[in-house]
């Protein structure tokens, strides 16, 4: 038979997915491990009923209340006035916005640049958009340095320079200088996209990226409803930008591509956005007892801004995951070789993943 006449690079490469076996201690793809209250799903269901009763009709394509709750959200969680409904883009997920970003800013003949380890999606967005992906790395202890990120820039010449804070799997975050610093010196030659799916669980005092927009049009602030706000089943992200950038967006995007379903959705988990956010204080602490935990056990911990926490470092990880997983818990395997990734969970979760980490050391000791 004859084969198919699939591109190369895709006809190699596997599909890009966290297992999904059924154990009972999940902690492997850093989802909020609280379902949302009552009160949160009554309201979801009210939206969307009134939202499958006119299910004939394409859905508003330009989401207008949607943009205007989630610019009311982002003043009120980062307490940045000078955002506007114009300056939001959302789609199903941060993946499809960062996606929508290298359709318009990468493309043949363009790059994009990251500093790795980072989240392993960005060099698949690079490849479905035949984008070259030219990545830099991160200093031995995972911070960036301002000065040999810029420097990677200025060889790479990307047109697209993504920054993760907090960094996906290291869970540390920028500070804004780096991020400012990045900025300055690419504005002209690159878009500058900070992911911040992350960013509910930053520390008291650690400023979000949003506060340098007013300074850099050529910035965008990439959100998720995903993680600290747990809705990941809703699949909506969103970007605060310049309304330029923002335009060239809405140019790339499929028509309707945000349906009347996910929009009723993430309008009902708006109006609750205190409840849906309720656990992130909880997670947050519960994070910093788990790596004061690991350090006490003589792992190397990375510090975390976000809900999982990376440690090591380890002769045989992929032997520690798989006892991990012979006991029902279920981690990531990802980021450098001998470091594993473990996400926050409820307390009984993450007692269940010490207790079998603790009895997995002495096996192997
Ligand atoms: C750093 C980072 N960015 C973006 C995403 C994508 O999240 P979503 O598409 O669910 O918004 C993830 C998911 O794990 C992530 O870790």
């Amino acid at each position: 038979m004859a084969r198919l006449p699939v591109r190369e690079e895709i006809a190699a490469a596997e599909p890009y997915g966290a297992p999904q076996p059924p154990v009972p201690v999940r902690l492997n793809v850093n989802e909020n491990p609280y379902a949302p209250p009552p009160q949160v799903v009554e309201s979801i269901i009210r939206r969307v009923r009134r939202a499958a009763g006119q299910l004939n009709r394409y859905p508003d394509r330009d989401f207008g209340e949607l943009r205007s709750a989630l610019t009311d959200y982002l003043i009120r969680e980062s307490c940045v006035a000078d955002l506007r409904p114009e300056m939001i883009w959302a789609a199903n997920g941060s993946n499809e916005v960062m996606l929508h970003i290298l359709q318009a800013f990468g493309g043949p003949g363009r790059a994009v640049s990251a500093f790795e380890p980072t989240y392993s999606m960005y060099p698949e967005y690079a490849r479905d958009t035949f984008t070259d992906w030219r990545p830099g790395r991160l200093e031995a202890d995972f911070t960036l340095d301002a000065g040999h990120a810029i420097g990677h820039v200025k060889r790479a010449g990307p047109t697209v320079v993504l920054l993760a804070s907090p960094n996906n799997p290291t869970g540390r975050s920028l500070p804004l200088t780096t991020i400012d610093a990045i900025a300055r010196h690419v504005e002209g030659q690159a878009i500058v996209v900070v992911d911040e799916a992350y960013g509910e669980f930053r520390r008291p005092g650690r400023p979000s990226a949003l506060e340098l927009l007013s300074q850099h049009r050529h910035l965008a602030v990439v959100r998720t409803m995903s993680k600290a706000f747990a809705a990941a089943g809703a699949r909506l992200g969103y970007l605060a930008g310049d309304p330029e950038l923002v335009g060239y967006l809405r140019t790339v995007r499929l028509p309707y591509h945000l349906s009347s379903i996910t929009q009723a959705t993430a309008l009902a988990a708006l109006d609750h956005a205190g409840l849906m956010l309720g656990a992130v204080a909880e997670l947050r602490e519960r994070r910093d007892r788990l790596a004061a935990a690991l350090a006490a056990m003589g792992f190397e911990v990375v510090e975390s801004d976000a809900n999982f926490v990376m440690f090591g470092r380890l002769a045989d990880r992929h032997g520690v995951w798989e006892r991990l997983l012979a006991r029902g818990v279920l981690i990531r395997e990802v980021g450098p070789p001998g470091w594993l990734r473990v996400s926050v969970g409820a307390e009984a979760e993450t007692l269940a993943f010490l207790r079998a980490l603790a009895e997995i050391r002495k096996e192997l000791e």
